[in-house]
């Protein structure tokens, strides 16, 4: 033993000591903690994991993947609903998709019922239903409405609210519940 037990505390395990000194000093030579051990295992045993499930085995996507095929599923429903260059024939197409119909109800029964009616029957806004278009019955038309509203008339403007896709969604669910509407009647 180097250390000269006068100069020590009580509490100190002597035998522990290592027996390099350099300036005077000398280390303990501890076991580490358990808990302190667990965790740096953990965290091998969880890259070795992490490396599989994203590098190796194709199942996790990274972020770069989830905002490519994010960007993608965009582009695709552009395509597929046109959003770029909306007509009247494509929103009477998007009447007929389930999926555009339904979110168009969701965003009806939030932004419109109160006004509009629950079923479109009109209250403090216009009925829609009625076959009666004071500013026009070609889709293009409700679509504007909808989109730029009637301010002197009390009618919001939806454009940055709702968005253009959900106006498309809106108005393609109005066209659904109005199949006097479409061009040739027998088909909708
Ligand atoms: C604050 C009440 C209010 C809300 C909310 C509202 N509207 Fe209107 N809306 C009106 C009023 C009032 C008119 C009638 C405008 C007029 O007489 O020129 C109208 C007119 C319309 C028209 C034209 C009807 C026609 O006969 O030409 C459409 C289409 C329409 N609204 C759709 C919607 C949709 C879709 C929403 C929800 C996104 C909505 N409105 C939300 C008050 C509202």
């Amino acid at each position: 033993m180097k250390n000269d037990p006068e100069k020590q505390s009580d509490d100190i395990d002597y035998e522990d000591l290592r027996d390099h000194v350099f300036d005077g000093i000398q280390e303990y030579d501890k076991k580490l903690p358990n808990w302190w051990l667990m965790t740096f295992y953990g965290t091998i045993v969880f890259s070795i994991g992490y490396w599989f499930f994203y590098h190796t085995s194709g199942v996790g996507l990274s972020p770069e993947d989830k905002f490519a095929l994010q960007q993608e599923r965009t582009a695709e429903y552009a395509r597929a609903t046109g959003v770029e260059q909306v007509t009247s024939e494509l929103l009477f197409e998007l009447a007929n998709d389930e999926t555009l119909v339904a979110a168009g109800r969701t965003a009806y029964a939030s932004s419109c019922a109160a006004c509009h009616g629950p079923d479109l029957e009109g209250g403090i806004g216009s009925a829609l239903r009625n076959g009666e278009w004071i500013h026009g019955s070609d889709p293009m038309e409700i679509r504007r409405v909808i989109l730029d509203g009637v301010s002197e008339a009390g009618m919001p403007p939806w454009r940055q609210a709702l968005g253009e896709r959900s106006v498309n969604e809106v108005t393609a669910f109005i066209l659904s519940v109005n199949p006097s509407l479409a061009p040739d009647e027998g088909e909708q």
